[in-house]
């Protein structure tokens, strides 16, 4: 029994047709902001989430700013952490880890396989940095190394896509049990690994800091309170001990900016008289609240906390939206085919400052159990233009042969597919870090 599959299809249908109802709306836009309002209608969760209350487990203070001791050659590797941005990926016979029959938990719109989707190549391929070897993921280590912790991703659909791929490896290891879930479309959830005593998260928050998403009833444009966290995640930072935050998408949607109560400006809102100021710096000041906020709530507490921030996941519309092929690739971008520029370069480009200036703020303050790093895979992302479900976001699109129009979706990944590398490398970055705190003992 799949844990998604509660809404009827009928219901699933009827709440897809909702959220497609922007892009009829917007049909004269460009694409480069039509491609924007995937997924765009969120309906605000009606209940608070609540979290058993637990005590939360005192991690060994680290200071994991200072180099490990240059001893053994073990510990060397760790010196010099692998820039996993560049690269390329190769031929890779094993394919993924799962199947999208198994892992039960697979938002509909992404388990292209179970939705037809006939091209396998997309499956076998694995990223290859140009300065290391990323290891095929191993759930066994990543289920050891969170052993008692609490796990959340934070974010928007991405954030969910990352955690569906990070469950559906997991649980060739050890089975989870769903024990919470709230809000439409599944947005808040929480699993548990009896085996290990390990929590796994999911908190809807688009913006991150507080935001009220455009609705049916509400204004047309979401609002956005740049200088106020998002409490439905972070009233829940005391009891978390690694954090994977993941937005983007959702900041070129039209928006209105607040901040100190007033408005300061908007993105795309003609008729509404406020001064366009476009969403770079409202991402950035987004993150720089989030990033601040937990630094000043969990920073000087002596139990250790990890932050992840997921760069920008590019989207791949070749045409218009709803034509057949619109991203129709079937195998990566060779290496130097494609070039990460634009908007695409200039988002990953604000949420790496941001944690450089996060990471610079806990360590002013003196914040030694505080770690904060980027999950930079915007240029493997980039690269990758067949993973997405593209017209599979639907079952079984073809099965009246090729409609004039079909929906796609070409910005988040089908499962399994190339996401499954993000977490790849997070398992890298949690090893690198053990290795530390062990370096340190
Ligand atoms: C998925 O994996 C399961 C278990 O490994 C296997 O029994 C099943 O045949 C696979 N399904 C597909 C479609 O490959
Ligand atoms: C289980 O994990 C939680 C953190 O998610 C921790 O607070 C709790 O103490 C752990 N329980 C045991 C028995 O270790
Ligand atoms: C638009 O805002 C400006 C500055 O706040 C104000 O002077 C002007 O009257 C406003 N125009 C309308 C039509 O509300």
């Amino acid at each position: 029994m799949k844990m998604g599959s509660i809404n009827s299809f009928k219901d699933q249908l009827l709440s897809l047709a909702k959220k497609l109802l922007p892009y009829v709306i917007y049909s004269l836009l460009p694409i480069a902001l039509l491609r924007l309002y995937f997924n765009p209608l969120a309906f605000l969760p009606s209940a608070e989430t609540e979290l058993p209350h637990s005590s939360l487990i005192t991690v060994a203070s680290y200071s994991s700013y200072s180099s490990p001791p240059p001893s053994a050659e073990k510990e060397r590797t760790f010196e010099t952490p692998c820039d996993y941005f560049s690269g390329k990926w190769i031929p890779d016979k094993i394919g993924p880890l799962y199947n999208g029959t198994t892992c039960g938990t697979i938002k509909e719109g992404q388990n292209c396989i179970s939705h037809g989707r006939l091209d396998m190549g997309y499956l076998y391929w694995r990223w290859k940095p140009s300065e290391c070897n990323l290891p095929r993921f191993e759930p066994e280590t990543f289920i050891q190394l969170l052993q008692n912790k609490h796990l959340a991703f934070v974010g928007d659909s991405m954030a969910r896509n990352q955690l569906e791929s990070l469950l559906c490896m997991l649980a060739t290891a050890s089975t989870p049990n769903l024990i919470y879930r709230n809000g439409e479309d599944n947005k808040f959830r929480r699993w548990h690994f009896p085996s290990h005593n390990i929590s796994v998260s999911v908190y809807w928050s688009p913006f991150l800091v507080e935001g009220i998403e455009k609705s049916n009833t509400g204004p047309n444009h979401n609002e956005l309170y740049l200088d106020q966290i998002d409490e439905k995640w972070a009233k829940d930072l005391d009891r978390m001990d690694l954090i994977v935050l993941s937005t983007g998408h959702w900041f070129l949607h039209p928006a209105v900016y607040f901040e100190g109560g007033s408005v300061f400006g908007c993105h795309y809102c003609p008729g509404l008289n406020h001064t366009e100021i476009g969403f770079y710096d409202v991402l950035r000041k987004a993150l720089r609240t989030t990033l601040n906020s937990i630094i000043e709530r969990r920073g000087g507490k002596g139990s250790g906390l990890d932050v992840i921030v997921t760069t920008f996941s590019p989207a791949h519309f070749e045409g218009e939206w709803d034509k057949a092929g619109a991203c129709p690739k079937t195998k990566p971008y060779r290496n130097g085919e494609k070039e990460l520029e634009g908007m695409d370069a200039e988002m990953r480009e604000i949420e790496i400052e941001q944690v450089e200036a996060a990471k610079k703020n806990a360590i002013a303050k003196r914040f030694g159990g505080l770690r904060l790093e980027a999950l930079d895979v915007t240029k493997l992302a980039l690269l990758r233009p067949d993973g997405h479900p593209g017209p599979y976001m639907h079952p079984f699109p073809f099965a009246n042969g090729v409609q004039e129009r079909v929906q796609n979706d070409c910005v988040h990944w089908c499962l399994p597919g190339p996401i499954d590398t993000w977490n790849e490398i997070f398992l890298e970055k949690i090893k690198k870090w053990k290795g530390q705190l062990m370096s340190e003992e």
